[in-house]
């Protein structure tokens, strides 16, 4: 028995694929099952695609109300079985309606040692961005668990990262994705994979 996870996705989708490499190892107990993206050009769709994962799109756009769009990725969600949600760049906030259903079920990854840089406004280059203004030494990425306070759920993983004289916004990026996310979202997904099988 594998848990089921589906990846929320809005971008280049590097930590899905660190996913996806990491279940090619057997590093991860669950099955990713489904990525959805709220954006259709995503180039994480082509990750997916190229790994034979199902992939949707669901376009907040198409929807009357936040409520109608959370209601279609909760019926996505219950059509493809899933037990875990992990947002890997996913850049739009979900509110309590939606993340009250899933109760630690839900994870994210942050570029930033929440509680710094976090919060709504964080979000990609922006996270690096503000930390250089504000001149830390130091960095790193956040997987947590997602309830309805922006980046404020339960942390589940952190790790460190040097910022070094004459990083911009991107190669800071670059070296938090490398040496922080890419590791700790695939051991992260594992772990709570592990507690839903222990707990079915
Ligand atoms: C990652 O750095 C992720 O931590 C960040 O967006 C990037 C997505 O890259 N997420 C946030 O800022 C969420 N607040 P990817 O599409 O290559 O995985």
């Amino acid at each position: 028995m594998k848990a089921r996870i589906a990846v929320f996705v809005s971008g280049g989708g590097t930590n899905l694929q660190a996913l996806i490499d990491a279940q090619g190892r057997e590093l991860i107990s669950g099955k990713i099952a489904l990525v959805v993206s709220n954006n259709a050009d995503a180039y994480a769709l082509e990750r997916a695609k190229k790994a034979g994962i199902a992939t949707e799109v669901v376009l907040k756009k198409d929807y009357i109300s936040q409520e109608a769009f959370e209601e279609k990725l909760k019926d996505i969600l219950a059509l493809h079985g899933i037990d875990l949600i992990v947002l890997a760049g996913f850049m739009t906030i979900l509110t309590e309606q939606f993340t009250s259903c899933y109760p630690k079920r839900i994870i994210n990854v942050h570029p930033s040692l929440i509680p710094s840089f976090c919060g709504e406004g964080f979000y990609g280059l922006r996270v690096h961005r503000a930390a250089l203004d504000y001149g830390v030494k130091v960095t790193g990425a956040t997987v947590h668990f997602v309830n309805e306070l922006c980046d404020g759920g339960e942390i589940i993983a952190q790790k460190s990262v040097e910022i070094l004289p004459g990083d911009t916004p991107e190669i800071l990026q670059r070296r938090v994705m490398e040496q922080a996310e890419w590791v700790l979202l695939p051991q992260a997904a594992e772990k709570v994979c592990a507690s839903i099988l222990g707990g079915k």
